[in-house]
């Protein structure tokens, strides 16, 4: 009790603080507060709750983001089914006490949600403020008027209803898992989301930055002001500014300033170059407002024969799609947890993320703008008719121009953001109201921004039949799956511009080798649903041979892509693993086995096939293990580039040199002896790479790997430390599955732990884990204090492990 009085005081505090530092008696500028501290939570009935004086004593105390449902077990019980991840919705309630400095009472005040999954509803004091269904949009409500200042006590009550299941066909998470924020303004400020940038006109030589500002004028009187926009490099210096000065009539006007620039640094995946664009607002000489907008400048086209181009470039879009659950985090964000999954797939050479089948975290945008991805950001999964009985469509028509205008107003800054999609194979392109809806949002979209290409994820590729298409609203078609259709895409749809928005679905288990000989599709009957596989577990092959009965190998889908100019590129199912859809089988399966990269983070085989067509790095990837039956016959695998030939050596005998044909790998069929497997790469005779496994002994210890050991002591950052089960001589022992208990001394916790099992049971929170195929993944998150952090690993029979993370 007493920690919880000190940290409201604190956080009144420092918002006292803040505050006052900029007052000065005169309207300043916006104050932006993190608001993620300091919550009250409760799992169930709190019917009311939102009274002001209500007993939340007994409720638990956390920060947000916060997602309630990773933190349950597994069960077939859950009623989202394996396909919502097994795991618990239900109905939960936040609550949070603050105080407001005296000298803000004349400002005026909102709270800003990034996401409540989901049919959120809050009140302040009491007052309900609105409700939001869709779990993926963000909100603002405006508090000014219905809040106390000084001593007197403020409490925001959030009830949080994802009890109607199944309502998604994957893991939506449950609760405030996005972050909150409160903002303070003066009367006459910027409007939410209220600038927009554009590059009209952009060459190597000029460019020219037009700003919309939207402004609010809430004294209910004329103003006049002065509206200043100043751009500002990578390393802040000004590269060009503008101003105008205007009268405010109206509570809301709209401004328009160019800017020009010379030599403006273009924004690519490549070479990601973000300006910023501050606007000020003067009235007199007094600053009534001061925002930023990060901008990158680029331009892009869609060409119905050469496909995309970026800066006057081809460009084939290399893209992923993603979920957004972030694995042991489940779906509360976090920064490092999403910067970490989108190095993985940089590192892989991806160059664009498809956000399916949902906006994302604003946070999530600003990581692709930064880090160079072109995005597709995806509307919806359902327009008006279900894919689940619960889902979104119930809210469709009441909520869909909202919902669609607040992600199109939030994210049109974004230079990553280059498709609007919206929506993903909606069940109305096979009847008339599909051309209809398909208009209408098209519309909606193109009312705020022209400058992106709008598309949708089809499935129909007869015209005849595919009634989105006939709405003729799109500016790219994008087809999902279905590759044997891709040549009479611009026969059926003469002059359109097409993208494979969705490819591959292919099924993968890391670390799990069986035959590489048959290809092997679910059937359409759906009957291997049932069947577990001959392991006696569940799991699915690593070698690239096993897919959905609509979807393709991954080599497949991408040769089938690659050869086709006038397709811009692809998004593959998927780059991570996600939690929920974990077909073709049932429960205890519950997450996904698509990714191109497991749910604890660790790649698949077929991570470095990508990685040796999509990238300019030199790559040698040898697999599987070598620890078999003797003379069993094992498929060895390579993927490479940069090189024209593969030996292998088995004990340093030859067992041939092969070359890449039809295929994207090589491979060999070999009789096991223990020893060593060598691959060598050459070019034009020279060793590029050389690549070994060897046999190993028997589980002898444990070996930590944290992929950062300094972390910022900022309570948030995380490291992600990789406990690999090894022999004497360290060689990973590929079938070990050893229970590891993890602990974590020093101002650090545990966030949880991960082994990428689709099927397994153990809590994602747990602190122990079984390795699976050798390896688990901790996660460790820095605390507030610097200092070191010990992090030990221990199992039976084995040696432990200890590391030390420096928190700075
Ligand atoms: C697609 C769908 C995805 C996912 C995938 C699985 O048809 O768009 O959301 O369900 O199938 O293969």
């Amino acid at each position: 009790m007493v920690n919880k009085l000190i940290w409201i005081l604190l956080l009144s505090a420092s918002f006292y603080a803040k505050a006052s530092a900029q007052q000065h008696g005169t309207p300043g500028p916006r104050l932006a507060l993190d608001f993620n501290r300091g919550w009250k939570f409760f799992l169930g009935n709190a019917n009311g709750a939102a009274a002001p004086d209500f007993n939340d004593q007994q409720w638990r105390m956390l920060s947000l983001p916060h997602d309630w449902s990773i933190e349950g077990n597994f069960s077939a019980q859950h009623p989202a089914g394996n396909d919502g991840g097994a795991l618990p919705g239900g109905t939960g309630w936040y609550r949070k006490r603050f105080h407001l400095a005296e000298n803000l009472r004349h400002k005026r005040l909102y709270i800003d949600f990034g996401g409540v999954y989901r049919n959120s509803q809050v009140w302040v004091n009491g007052h309900e403020l609105g409700m939001r269904p869709n779990g993926y949009i963000p909100f603002r409500y405006e508090l000014t008027g219905l809040v106390h200042y000084g001593q007197k006590e403020n409490v925001i009550t959030v009830k949080v209803d994802n009890s109607r299941q199944p309502n998604s066909r994957w893991y939506s998470g449950s609760g405030i898992y996005r972050n909150v924020a409160l903002i303070t303004t003066g009367d006459v400020a910027i409007a939410q989301w209220g600038t927009f940038v554009t590059t009209p006109h952009v060459t190597s030589a000029s460019a020219t930055i037009r700003q919309l500002t939207t402004i609010r004028n809430a004294t209910g009187k004329t103003r006049r002001v002065v509206v200043e926009c100043t751009l500002l490099d990578s390393l802040g210096h000004q590269v060009g500014k503008q101003q105008s000065a205007i009268s405010l009539n109206d509570s809301l006007t709209e401004v328009n300033l160019d800017l020009k620039l010379v030599r403006p640094r273009l924004w690519s995946p490549a070479s990601p170059y973000l300006y910023t664009l501050v606007t000020r607002i003067f009235q007199g000489k007094i600053l009534q407002d001061e925002y930023h907008t990060t901008t990158g400048i680029r331009y892009f086209s869609s060409d119905a024969k050469k496909g995309f181009s970026l800066n006057g470039l081809p460009t084939k879009i290399l893209g992923v799609c993603l979920h957004h659950d972030l694995g042991v985090p489940g779906a509360a964000i976090n920064h490092r947890a999403m910067e970490r999954q989108l190095q993985i797939l940089k590192d892989m050479g991806c160059n664009a993320i498809r956000f399916s089948h949902n906006p994302p975290a604003v946070e999530m945008l600003d990581l692709c703008d930064q880090m160079g991805f072109l995005v597709m950001d995806e509307a919806f999964d359902m327009w008006k008719k279900k894919k689940n009985k619960y889902d979104y469509s119930l809210d469709f028509e009441k909520w869909h121009r909202k919902d669609l205008q607040d992600m199109i107003k939030r994210d049109r800054n974004h230079p990553s953001v280059v498709f609007w999609s919206i929506g993903n194979e909606i069940r109305e392109q096979f009847d008339q109201s599909g051309t209809v809806i398909a208009k209408e949002l098209a519309a909606i979209v193109r009312e705020l921004d022209t400058t992106r290409l709008v598309t949708a994820a089809l499935t129909e590729t007869d015209s005849s039949k595919n009634y989105i298409a006939k709405a003729g609203a799109l500016d790219v078609m994008g087809f999902n799956y279905k590759f044997e259709d891709y040549d009479k895409l611009p026969l059926n749809f003469p002059g359109q511009k097409f993208i494979a928005s969705e490819t591959t679905s292919a099924l993968e288990t890391r670390g799990v080798y069986q035959s590489s000989d048959t290809l092997r599709f679910w059937p359409r009957s759906g009957k291997e649903k049932y069947v577990k596989n001959g392991n006696a577990d569940w799991t699915v092959s690593a070698y690239d041979n096993t897919a959905a009965y609509w979807g393709t190998t991954h080599e497949r889908a991408w040769v089938e892509v690659k050869k086709r100019d006038f397709l811009a590129g692809l998004f593959v199912w998927t780059g991570f693993d996600y939690l929920g859809e974990p077909v073709p089988y049932p429960y205890p399966a519950r997450s996904s086995y698509y990714g191109i990269v497991d749910l604890a983070g660790f790649p698949k085989d077929v991570y470095y096939m990508y990685q040796s067509e999509w990238t300019n790095k030199p790559v040698l990837h040898l697999f599987p293990h070598w620890n078999w039956k003797a003379g069993e016959t094992v498929d060895v695998w390579a993927y490479y580039n940069q090189a024209d030939e593969v030996e292998l050596f088995l004990n340093e005998k030859s067992l041939g040199i092969k070359k890449k044909t039809d295929d994207l790998h090589v491979s060999w069929k070999v009789k096991f002896e223990p020893g060593t497997i060598k691959a060598i790469s050459r070019k034009g005779g020279k060793e590029v790479l050389s690549s070994e496994i060897r046999t190993a002994g028997k589980a002898s210890k444990i070996v930590l790997k944290p992929d950062r050991d300094r972390l910022k002591a900022d309570g948030a950052d995380l490291s992600y430390v990789t406990a690999t089960v090894t022999d004497e001589e360290g060689n990973l022992v590929a079938d070990a599955d050893q229970l590891i208990t993890f602990s974590v001394a020093g101002a650090a916790e545990i966030v949880g732990t991960d082994n990428g099992y689709q099927a397994g049971l153990e809590s994602l929170k747990s602190h122990q884990i079984k390795v699976f195929k050798g390896k688990c993944m901790l996660v460790v998150r820095a605390g507030k204090k610097t200092g070191d952090v010990s992090v030990k690993a221990i199992s039976n029979g084995l040696q432990a492990a200890a590391i030390k993370i420096k928190l700075q």
